[in-house]
């Protein structure tokens, strides 16, 4: 018996001994943290909270960045820092980074799967409508023929509608301004009605 409960104490005494430097591992890595805030996927943390962690936004007029190509995405931050791209949040959260936490942070996002489609049954009227438009118009010459975007030419395939008619509509006022000016002259003959259709029917796509 007495032998026991020496190696039941034993025990006891060893696995405090092991506890103690867990928490000790622990307590080393917390007051380790504040400098690790610096790391990218810290930084990024307040980012996907609002965009989605796995590159869908569920925010409205929050875009999905999911599969953004990298190059597009850098030119978008790069413009938000500069304040040629005026959205209040985004113009804020880029102060003081350099060029290249915009490349780093970019390159990460353009990692995180593509979004997923809007689910419901499409109305057929309204897809082969913006269809006709796609065509007319040659948005998918630009942006792929499966609507990936690439270099500076974002993704479409799969984006909140919200944020689609947003987008299409701040083009057309000219109150978007883009790295270049091709979306500005693409929507000059195309009516609000129309891009109602075509954020419907690119919401829809995989
Ligand atoms: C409070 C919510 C919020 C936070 C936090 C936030 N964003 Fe945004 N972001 C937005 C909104 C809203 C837009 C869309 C602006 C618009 O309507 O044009 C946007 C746009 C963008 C775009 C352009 C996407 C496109 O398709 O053109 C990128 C890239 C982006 N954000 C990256 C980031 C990064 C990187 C961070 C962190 C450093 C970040 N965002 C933090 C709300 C947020
Ligand atoms: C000549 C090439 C070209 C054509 C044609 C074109 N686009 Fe674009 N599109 C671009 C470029 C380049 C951008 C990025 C501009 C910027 O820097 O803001 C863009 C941006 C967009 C965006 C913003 C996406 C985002 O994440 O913010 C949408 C939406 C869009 N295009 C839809 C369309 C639709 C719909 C059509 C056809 C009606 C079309 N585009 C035709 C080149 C093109």
């Amino acid at each position: 018996m007495a032998f026991v409960r020496f190696v039941v104490r034993e025990c006891i005494v060893e696995w405090c001994i092991v506890m103690r430097s867990i928490v000790g591992v622990a307590l080393v890595l917390l007051s380790a943290l504040p400098a690790n805030a610096d790391t990218l996927e810290a930084r990024l943390a307040p980012c996907l909270a609002c965009h989605g962690e796995k590159g869908q936004s569920a925010i409205p007029e929050v875009p999905s960045l999911g599969a953004q190509p990298a190059f597009y995405l850098t030119i978008q931050l790069f413009m938000f820092r500069e304040k040629l791209r005026l959205v209040e949040p985004m113009n804020q959260m880029m102060q003081g980074l350099r060029d290249n936490d915009l490349r780093n942070m970019a390159d990460f996002i353009a990692k995180l799967p593509p979004p997923e489609p809007a689910g419901d049954p499409a109305d057929p009227a309204r897809m082969e409508r913006a269809r006709a438009l796609i065509e007319q118009h040659r948005c998918n010459f630009c942006h792929n023929r499966d609507y990936s975007g690439e270099q500076n030419v974002p993704r479409l395939a799969g984006q909140r509608e919200d944020y689609l008619v947003k987008a299409l509509r701040e083009y057309k006022n000219n109150t978007r301004r883009g790295y270049d000016a091709s979306m500005a002259d693409v929507l000059y003959l195309i009516s609000d009605e129309q891009i109602l259709d075509l954020a419907y029917f690119l919401a829809r796509l995989r």
